[in-house]
């Protein structure tokens, strides 16, 4: 009598997994075609300093004030954050991937919900999160 059930709870379980691997963020993708996205927006001494202010509130917690990647939560969440003060840390990632992972998320970063409703907003934020490799 209990085998019958044993199996289709095990069924039901292996018919689940597949949505729950969709919906983690981990398993993120860039589309190719997200990856070539040009990015169209010219910063303003106004736009970067919105977006400095943005990832004061949303970002620097992980990715630190300067994305030096030493945020308040990095030790708690045993994050593994790159250092964008150092230029090679942003090298292998086109402007096209690191809008959309601002966007998305990706692993145990959040998607970002203010900027999602705005590609601009998104756009500025990859230009800040480059600058910070420069003086
Ligand atoms: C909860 C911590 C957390 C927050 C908040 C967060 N991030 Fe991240 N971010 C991460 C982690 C962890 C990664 C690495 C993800 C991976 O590769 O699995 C990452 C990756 C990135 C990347 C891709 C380059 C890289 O370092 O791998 C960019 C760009 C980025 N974050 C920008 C931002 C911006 C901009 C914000 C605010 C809008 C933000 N992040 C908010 C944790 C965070």
């Amino acid at each position: 009598m209990l085998k019958p059930l044993f199996v289709s709870c095990t069924l039901f379980l292996f018919a689940l997994s597949p949505q729950q691997q969709a919906a983690d963020p981990a398993q993120t993708v860039i589309p190719a075609e997200a990856a070539k996205m040009v990015n169209p927006v010219k910063p303003t001494p106004e736009s970067q300093a919105h977006a400095k202010k943005i990832f004061g509130y949303d970002c620097a917690m992980c990715h630190g004030v300067n994305g030096d990647g030493k945020g308040d939560l990095v030790g708690d969440l045993k994050l593994k954050m790159k250092d964008y003060t150092d230029p090679a840390a942003l090298k292998d990632f086109t402007d096209g991937e690191l809008f959309y992972i601002i966007r998305n998320g990706k692993g145990q970063m959040p998607a970002e919900e203010v900027a999602r409703a705005n590609p601009e907003d998104v756009w500025n934020m990859v230009i800040l999160v480059r600058s910070f490799a420069k003086k």
